[in-house]
């Protein structure tokens, strides 16, 4: 089954959004240098949403406690984050932003 998360040009380039998937799920979505990219929205270390924070040379900065996330890899960057955050595959299909798996 192929899940939508948005449209493309919902986020800027630059920006972050939150998506809720029809299970529950609240994902962190990402226009970063013309490609798109999604982690849970979830900090890792604390009850925060991902999607509320500052992007910084590919990283999300939490807003809690300014712990960060390489977006791309979901690798923990900065005190006191430790653990990695999920990371989804994405797939473009025309103006669409698909979970690919
Ligand atoms: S809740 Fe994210 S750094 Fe603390």
């Amino acid at each position: 089954m192929t899940i939508r998360l948005c449209a493309t040009h919902d986020i800027p380039e630059g920006e972050v959004r939150q998506v809720e998937l029809d299970d529950g799920r609240m994902l962190a979505v990402y226009h970063l240098d013309g490609e798109f990219f999604a982690t849970d929205d979830l900090c890792t270390h604390g009850d925060a949403s991902l999607s509320e924070g500052e992007i910084e040379d590919g990283k999300i900065l939490c807003p809690y406690h300014m712990g960060s996330f390489d977006i791309r890899t979901g690798e923990a960057c900065a005190a006191p984050c430790s653990i990695a955050i999920r990371t989804y595959r994405l797939r473009i299909d025309q103006d669409d932003v698909l979970l690919a798996d």
